[in-house]
Parts: C-alpha cells; sequence; structure tokens
C-alpha cells in the first residue's frame, strides 16, 4: 500500500519538477530557548547574534523562541535584524476560562511569526497526543500564525523498526486538519533519542527520514510539498551543521542547546547559507 503511494508521489514530483516548477522550500534555522533565558541574558544573547550576523541572507531565515514573559522584549531587541519571532506553546483555545493558557492570537498580537507544536518534550512531559496537537496546529494557523510540528520516533521505536508507523500516526492525524493548497506550516524532524543528548541522528537516517516526509508531504499537495521547509532538529550544533546542511530535503534546523550560543547559533545559520 504504502509502496505503491511512494510510486505515485515519485511521479508527481519528476513530473512538478520537469514542467518547470522551481519552488524550493526556503530554509529557516529556529531556536527553541525552552525553559531558559532573563532579561539580561536574552539581551546578551540577541546582541551577540546581531554582531556577528549584522545582515540576514534572504534565502536562510532565522527566529527565535524565548519563554513567554520574554516574548515582547525579545520582539525589541530583534527590531530590524530581520530575525522573526518564535513560541514554544499555545491553547487551542481562542479565549475563556482556561487559566494558564495562551491562545494564538495574543501571540500573533505581541509579533510572534511561528509557534512550535507537538515538541517531544510537550509529548511526554505534558502527554500532549496526536489530536490535541493536531488542534494546535490549526489554532495557529487560524490565528495567522505559522507553526513548526514537531514529528519523530523514540529510540525504543526505532530499534522496534517502527519510525515510519510513528511517524505517519504523528502526521496523519494532523495533515486531517490542514488545507494543504493554502496553509503554511514548518516540519521538523526530531528524533526523540537525539534531542538533547549531543548525539544527533546520522547523515543516512536523516536522509532517509527527510526523504519520506518530503514524499508525504508532496503526497498531500504538489506544490505544499516542495514550499514546505523540513527541519532537522536533535543535538544540531556548529561541528555538524555543515554536514546535515547538504544532506538533501533538509532545509535547516530547530535548534535547542546550540541557539543558547551566539557562536555556535550563527555558524549553524553560515552552514545552511554555504548549502543554500
Ligand atoms: P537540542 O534540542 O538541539 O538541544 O538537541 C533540539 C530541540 O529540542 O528542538
Amino acid at each position: 500500500m504504502f509502496q505503491v503511494q511512494i510510486v505515485f508521489v515519485t511521479q508527481s514530483l519528476i513530473c512538478h519538477l520537469t514542467v518547470g516548477g522551481n519552488m524550493t522550500a526556503k530554509k529557516w534555522v529556529i531556536g527553541n530557548w525552552k525553559l531558559q533565558g532573563s532579561l539580561a541574558s536574552n539581551r546578551g544573547l540577541i546582541e551577540c547574534i546581531r554582531a556577528r550576523l549584522p545582515v540576514l541572507d534572504e534565502r536562510v531565515g532565522m527566529a527565535v523562541s524565548p519563554v513567554f514573559p520574554y516574548l515582547p522584549q525579545v520582539a525589541d531587541l530583534i527590531k530590524g535584524s530581520g530575525i522573526d519571532l518564535g513560541a514554544q506553546n499555545l491553547s487551542e483555545q481562542v479565549k475563556g476560562a482556561y487559566t494558564g493558557e495562551v491562545a494564538g492570537t495574543m501571540l500573533k498580537d505581541v509579533g510572534v511569526k511561528f509557534v512550535i507544536v507537538g515538541h517531544s518534550e510537550r509529548r511526554a512531559y505534558q502527554g500532549e497526543d496526536d489530536e490535541l496537537i493536531a488542534r494546535k496546529v490549526r489554532s495557529a494557523l487560524d490565528a495567522g500564525l505559522v507553526p513548526v510540528l514537531c514529528v519523530g520516533e523514540t529510540r525504543d521505536e526505532r530499534e522496534a523498526g517502527e519510525t515510519w508507523a510513528i511517524l505517519l500516526r504523528q502526521l496523519n492525524a494532523v495533515f486531517d486538519l490542514i488545507d494543504s493548497s493554502k496553509d503554511d506550516i514548518v516540519l521538523a524532524y526530531e528524533p526523540r533519542w537525539a534531542i538533547g543528548t549531543g548525539v544527533s541522528a546520522t547523515p543516512e537516517m536523516i536522509a532517509d527520514v527527510h526523504g519520506f516526509l518530503r514524499t508525504y508531504l508532496v503526497a498531500r499537495h504538489v506544490e505544499f510539498g516542495a514550499r514546505t521547509p523540513i527541519l532537522y532538529g536533535g543535538s544540531m550544533n556548529g561541528a555538524n551543521a555543515a554536514t546535515i546542511a547538504i544532506i538533501p530535503d533538509v532545509d535547516g534546523g530547530l535548534i535547542g542547546s546550540a541557539a543558547l550560543k551566539a557562536d555556535e547559533f550563527v555558524s549553524i545559520y553560515d552552514a545552511l547559507r554555504a548549502a543554500a
């Protein structure tokens, strides 16, 4: 069943490319600061990034995602830099009696462009399931945000040969609520065993999964598949970025710990720019 679908997708992709479609996904380096930062450290980090990278390359975007209270501060610090603002979570709700929640429209109001949805830390620690993640993706789109949808398998799932089934399950739940003819998302492959461990997936693994994800997206909608950036996340840093950046179908990185060090983050950006 899946093989048949792959053949179909490959043919439509070839067709798309040969009839003159030259649409390629923009590259992005998106920092996920997680539960870290302060007024002082945020300022220092953004000032260092801006000093090292006075002008962004139009082919490679950059975004940083602080915790909620610092969004207005960071929005101010990145003004005029070309760097975009991301958030790490949103509510599926729009408004009402939902103590502690933050709506997509509120994020949009303070200048947020991207919102990370389905990160494995929220799946693991907050018990977010595929259905909730799908509703959050829809809420983000309805608020005019670009959801950065994270998918990925655990080590046990990989070793049991379940990687493709897990990815399909995570994708299918969300794509039932997406209109791929008009919605814009960013997809991030984040093998859960590579996040925060210092051990990234091998280039072969990344190439395999990103090829699979591109095929899936194209099967949904040819242009959507071509224009949707697929980021790699999981211990990407200044040392391995050049190797990862040139892997086919890698359109950038979702960066955790290395996003907190200006030198590392800018090195990753430079590697993406060199590969663009
Ligand atoms: P890491 O985190 O770069 O520290 O592995 C990536 C992520 O969680 O998005």
